[in-house]
């Protein structure tokens, strides 16, 4: 069983610890979930309304829809 997810962020969230900044993963491509890794830097030149699919690799595909 699986399941597609859609994330439309196109970066991290910043949550404080005390005086420390974590980054958390909000695209949803990081491999480091649920902190953020760069990954999401795969995502700024997506068309705005268009949806894509990634591979492990973060190859991506536009999806029809
Ligand atoms: S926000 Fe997902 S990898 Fe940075």
């Amino acid at each position: 069983m699986g399941r597609i997810v859609l994330h439309k962020e196109k970066g991290p969230m910043e949550v404080k610890v005390g005086t420390e900044s974590k980054w958390m993963c909000m695209c949803g491509l990081s491999k480091k979930k649920p902190f953020c890794d760069g990954s999401h830097k795969k995502t700024l030149d997506e068309a705005e309304n268009a949806v894509y699919k990634y591979d492990d690799a973060l190859n991506r595909k536009k999806v029809d829809q």
